[in-house]
C-alpha cells in the first residue's frame, strides 16, 4: 500500500467534527465514483452550493492531501486518498456503535494524546471519544518512560471511557484493549501475537504495542478512563535504545499496513469485547487473554517501583491482577509492574 505524503500536510490543522460538512459529502460523493469524473455542476446542485464552495473545498480537500484532479470540461475525480487518520476516512465505513461515531479529535502533531484526551474527558467529552496523532512529541509510556511516535509510524490514539466501575476493576480494561488488539490483528494478518501482562504485544518477542491506561476516581467509581494505544504499524526504524526490542507490522509482515482500516477493525473489536465485558462480565476476555500470553507456570521477575519479586505465574486472577508464587510458597498479587522472563 504506497504511502502518501502529500507537501505542505504539516500546515493543515484538522479540528473535531461531528456531522457531515460539505466537505465530508463532497469527499463521499467523490468516493462513490471512485476514478471516474463528477462534473462541478452536478456537484453543486446536488449539494446546493455555488461552484466556487464546490472549489474551495476541492482546496481543502487537497491540502488534506487528497490527489484530486480537475478539469475544465469534465469536472473533478479523485485518484488517491491520503494515509492519514482523518476523522472523515476514519469514519468511513467503521463499523461501531459508539467508538469513533461522535467526536474524533485529529492532530497531525501534538505532545501526548493522552494529555489531550484528558483535557476532553475533563470537559465532559462522551464515552468513545477519539483523540489521534500522526505524531507525539511527547508520547507517553507506562512508568514515566517515553513511546516512541514518528510522523505517520504508528496509530497513537486514546479512547476516552465512562464504564459504571469500580476503580479497583479498572486494570480490567487494559487486559480488555490487549485482549481486542491482539484479535484485531490476527483478524489481518498471519502473524502470530502475543501478550505479555499487563499491556505488552509482542511478535516474536519483540513490543509491537503498549497500552497506557489513566483513570480518575468519584467516590467509588471510575470518573472516566483514558485508554491511550501505541501501535507500531509502519515505522521501520527504531531509536537505538530499543531497537532490540521493538519492532512494527510492517518490519515483521514485510509489508506497509493501511493506518486507518487498522484502526477501524481494531475500534470494532474493542467496542464489542467492552460492551460484552459489561453485560456479561470478564470470563471470556480473561480465557482469551490467558490463551494470549504464556506467562501462567513460567519463572519470571516483575520489577515494580518499590522492588523486585522472584517466584512462578501461578495465574491472572478474575481481576486482571499477577499471582506471583515465590520460593517459600507465598502468593503475591501484583497490580503492575514490568515482567521479565527468567
Ligand atoms: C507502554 O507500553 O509503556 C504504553 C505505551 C502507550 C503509548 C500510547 S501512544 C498513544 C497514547 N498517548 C500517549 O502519550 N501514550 C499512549
Amino acid at each position: 500500500l504506497p504511502v502518501f505524503l502529500p507537501d505542505g500536510v504539516k500546515n493543515i490543522k484538522t479540528e473535531s467534527e461531528s456531522g457531515m460538512s460539505t466537505k465530508d459529502s463532497l469527499l463521499l460523493h467523490l468516493k462513490t465514483h471512485p476514478g471516474s469524473w463528477v462534473s462541478g455542476e452536478s456537484i453543486s446542485r446536488d449539494h446546493a452550493v455555488s461552484r466556487s464552495a464546490v472549489w474551495k473545498q476541492i482546496r481543502r480537500l487537497r491540502e488534506e492531501g487528497y490527489t484530486i484532479e480537475s478539469s475544465t470540461k469534465k469536472g473533478y475525480r479523485l485518484l488517491e486518498s491520503p494515509d492519514l487518520l482523518l476523522p472523515q476516512e476514519i469514519r468511513d465505513g467503521l463499523e461501531t456503535r459508539v467508538f469513533g461515531k461522535n467526536e474524533i479529535h485529529h492532530f497531525i502533531e501534538t505532545d501526548s494524546t493522552n494529555i489531550r484526551a484528558r483535557e476532553l474527558a475533563e470537559k465532559g467529552a462522551p464515552e468513545g471519544t477519539l483523540v489521534l496523532a500522526e505524531k507525539q512529541t511527547g508520547g507517553r509510556g507506562r512508568k514515566g518512560r517515553n513511546w516512541h511516535s514518528p510522523p505517520r509510524g504508528g496509530i497513537y490514539v486514546s479512547l476516552i471511557l465512562r464504564p459504571a466501575l469500580s476503580p479497583a476493576e479498572s486494570p480490567k480494561i487494559t487486559l480488555l484493549t490487549a485482549v481486542a488488539l491482539a484479535d484485531a490483528l490476527t483478524s489481518i494478518s498471519p502473524l502470530e501475537f502475543r501478550i505479555k501482562w499487563p499491556n505488552d504485544l509482542l511478535i516474536h518477542g519483540k513490543k509491537i504495542a503498549g497500552i497506557l491506561t489513566e483513570m480518575t476516581t468519584e467516590m467509588d467509581r471510575v470518573g472516566y478512563i483514558v485508554v491511550g494505544l501505541g501501535l507500531n504499524v509502519n515505522t521501520r526504524h527504531f531509536p537505538a535504545s530499543i531497537a532490540k526490542t521493538a519492532t512494527s507490522l510492517c518490519l515483521e509482515a514485510g509489508e506497509m499496513f493501511s493506518r486507518v482500516q487498522l484502526l477501524r477493525v481494531f475500534l470494532t473489536h474493542f467496542e464489542e469485547r467492552y460492551t460484552s465485558f459489561i453485560h456479561q462480565g470478564f470470563e471470556p476476555v480473561l480465557n482469551r487473554w490467558k490463551d494470549l500470553s504464556d506467562i501462567i507456570g513460567k519463572p519470571i521477575r516483575v520489577d515494580m517501583i518499590d522492588g523486585a519479586l522472584v517466584g512462578t505465574v501461578q495465574d491472572v486472577d478474575a481481576d486482571g491482577v499477577l499471582l506471583l508464587k515465590d520460593d517459600a510458597g507465598n502468593i503475591h498479587r501484583i497490580f503492575s509492574g514490568d515482567v521479565i522472563l527468567t
